[in-house]
């Protein structure tokens, strides 16, 4: 079985995926470590993720770059929601995710596109969504709790501008497949989301 959970970011689909996959059994890959680990290695070899040489250039990071608690900062998620746009990038990356989907048993993945461009044959679909504003207040939260100390509108304007930049580029931009399950966790707490999500799922695999 295939799940695909897609959505914007801090909407809740990581914390989702991740609850799907020890519900099921099976193994969870959140794509957006592979474009924050070309995002990342971009501005570590000092280029410009805006550049889609210098962004091509990096996709063949080692997979010990994956566990990099850097990935999680927000200069790696801007840079990554950069390099995303570039389609030579996405192309570069879409091998090992298709591989990690087609895996015998099956798996989660969480992401953009997974849906309409990486495995549109999942076998359920969910696009997870919240409000801006709730999402920045979750992700200031977050952000708080690691110490840092971020203004609630400098991370909301963040929230916007990456979310502009996702469902407005070419090369596979945020949107709902036609057979997703829209899941908008705006007045949910996480275990209500879940409960919500695995619902959604089971309904999903009783009809297939
Ligand atoms: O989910 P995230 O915040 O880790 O994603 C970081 C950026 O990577 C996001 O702004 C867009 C991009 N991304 C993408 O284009 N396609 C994916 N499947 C996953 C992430």
């Amino acid at each position: 079985m295939i799940i695909a959970v897609d959505g914007p970011a801090a909407s809740g689909k990581g914390t989702i995926a991740r609850a799907l996959a020890r519900h099921y059994g099976l193994p969870h890959l959140d794509t957006g470590l592979l474009y924050r680990a070309v995002g990342i290695s971009v501005m570590r070899a000092g280029g410009d993720p805006a550049n889609p040489a210098h962004a091509t250039a990096e996709c063949g990071f080692s997979e010990a770059l994956l566990v990099d608690p850097a990935l999680k900062s927000e200069a790696a998620g801007r840079a990554a929601s950069l390099v995303s746009s570039h389609p030579e990038v996405r192309a570069a990356l879409i091998r090992r995710q298709q591989d990690f989907a087609d895996q015998p048993g099956g798996a989660v993945l969480d992401g953009r596109d997974i849906g309409t461009v990486i495995a549109p044959h999942a076998h359920a679909k969910l696009f997870v969504t919240a409000s801006a504003e709730v999402r920045a207040e979750r992700r200031h939260r977050e952000l708080a709790g690691m110490g840092l100390d971020t203004r609630l509108t400098a991370v909301l304007q963040d929230i916007r501008a990456r979310d502009e930049r996702d469902s407005s580029r070419s090369a596979a931009p945020l949107r709902q497949a036609d057979d997703a399950d829209l899941l908008d966790t705006s007045q949910m707490d996480i275990e209500t989301a879940v409960q919500r999500a695995i619902a959604l799922v089971e309904a999903r695999i009783r009809t297939a």
